[in-house]
């Protein structure tokens, strides 16, 4: 089987890394650590023409999309368009990710347990929101923003001013609509599923790190690391995640006219009674989630995708996850990273890797001399295993000292709420 990966990222990769166990893998535009397994292609994502005479040039039997940007902008209808198999929601769905104003309204139409919000096209009737609730608050842009558009105001007059910020341009198109919505309190956990619209695949639940600094400080980033398995995420919480959550979603999308076919993402959170609310929906595998759950997912992930696009009447299997058996992945980020990571540092990467331990790339390319080089913001990303997450932290931490970059950062915290479970327990 012939599969297009299509981005550059360490989910990518991740993503490449488990395809090439079962079929030639091709990845546009790729970085250099999917040149190691897979046909890197010169293909920009927004460039879908290109992308789909690749498809046919390679003979492509599935294509599966990573980011959320091409989603919004129709691939995946384009390629079916013309006939190919493709893993990923249709534009109309993926609205679920690119407005977070449509999932709003989507999740209270469907009685999805979310924050309260409003939304807004400008910033006087935004600030006499504001001036009406509780801090703190929460304001975001409704469109793409790669993960930066969401602004936590512990107080009113700082909500005003994100709010002015995004009506006067901060996020360009993507913040001419405004969210306001209310603060919650609780623990974040990363919930995706294989879906082909109607039924669901749960894969292990994992939790990310937002916040750039160590105890969880500092701004939002695209996320810092990631572990499973998480254990918050008891079965019986699931079964409610699927209940409440995914599947009213799904039906809701269906009733619409836009089915969503690929993998669901929910971002939750956990209050401190333990019910599960949405934070967000994203159209895609996460990042840096899927650099944990791929490769402890003890399923064929490929027949999964290759199924779900073709539609063939797919039937969900349980994913069974080895007990004992837990991933911890750290990002490598670029010295000022998140705002204006600083690119070009040349890396060097120890010749033996310790043991139980897989590097991700994410931002990176190789000069022609062979040289390594950061791309992006977020460099690199060392995933650590072990039979639990304190092991694996540590194998991950291990891997993450191996690499050296100029104003390489990192925190040396990830899976910390996990340890300090297991200590208490
Ligand atoms: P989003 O772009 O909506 O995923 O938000 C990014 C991050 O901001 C989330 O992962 C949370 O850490 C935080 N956040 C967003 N909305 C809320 C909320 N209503 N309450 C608390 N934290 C939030
Ligand atoms: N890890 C957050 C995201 O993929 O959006």
């Amino acid at each position: 089987m012939n599969v297009l990966v299509v981005g550059g990222g360490g989910r990518e990769h991740a993503l490449c890394w488990t395809f090439a166990r079962a079929a030639h893998v091709y990845c546009a535009p790729g970085n250099a650590g999917t040149a190691e397994i897979a046909t890197n292609l010169a293909i920009p994502v927004t460039d879908h023409d290109g992308l789909l005479d690749a498809v046919r040039t390679h003979d492509i039997d599935l294509t599966v999309v990573g980011p959320e940007a091409p989603l919004a902008a129709g691939l995946a209808d384009r390629l079916r368009a013309a006939g190919r198999y493709v893993f990923g929601p249709s534009s109309a769905a993926a609205r679920i990710e690119a407005s977070k104003a449509f999932a709003k309204r989507l999740m209270r139409d469907a009685g999805v347990p979310t924050a309260a919000a409003e939304t807004f096209t400008d910033a006087d009737r935004a600030a006499a929101y504001i001036a009406a609730h509780a801090e703190p608050l929460v304001v975001k842009a409704s469109g793409l923003t790669a993960g930066k558009g969401a602004i936590v105001c512990g107080t009113r007059s700082e909500a005003v001013d994100a709010a002015r910020a995004m009506f006067g341009g901060r996020f360009g198109a993507a913040g001419t609509e405004v969210v306001v919505e209310q603060f919650l309190d609780g623990e974040e956990l990363s919930v995706l599923a294989l879906t082909d619209g109607e039924r669901v695949m749960i894969l292990p639940p994992s939790q990310d790190h937002k916040r750039i600094g160590e105890g969880d400080t500092g701004p939002n980033t695209g996320g810092m690391g990631a572990y499973t398995p998480v254990s918050i995420a008891t079965p019986s919480l699931i079964a409610r995640v699927e209940r409440e959550i995914l599947l009213p979603t799904l039906r809701a999308l269906a009733d619409q006219g836009c089915r969503y076919r690929g993998v669901l993402y929910a971002g939750l959170m956990i209050s401190p009674c333990g019910d599960p609310l949405v934070i967000e929906f994203n159209c895609r595998f996460g990042d840096p989630e899927t650099q944990v759950i791929l490769p402890v997912a003890g399923c064929e992930l490929l027949d999964e995708l290759w199924r779900i696009a073709a539609d063939d009447g797919w039937i969900p299997d349980l994913v069974s996850v080895p007990a004992n058996r837990a991933a911890v992945t750290t990002v490598l980020a670029a010295a000022g990273y998140p705002d204006a990571p600083q690119r070009g540092q040349a890396i060097t990467i120890a010749d033996r890797l310790p043991a139980d331990t897989v590097l991700f790339h994410a931002g990176t390319r190789r000069d022609s001399d062979g040289t390594l080089r950061s791309v992006g913001g977020r460099v690199l990303c060392a995933t650590g295993f072990g039979p639990d997450v304190s092991t694996a932290a540590a194998a991950s931490r291990l891997l993450a000292e191996q690499v050296t970059f100029d104003g390489k950062q990192y925190r040396r915290d990830i899976g910390w709420r996990e340890i300090a479970r297991a200590r208490a327990s």
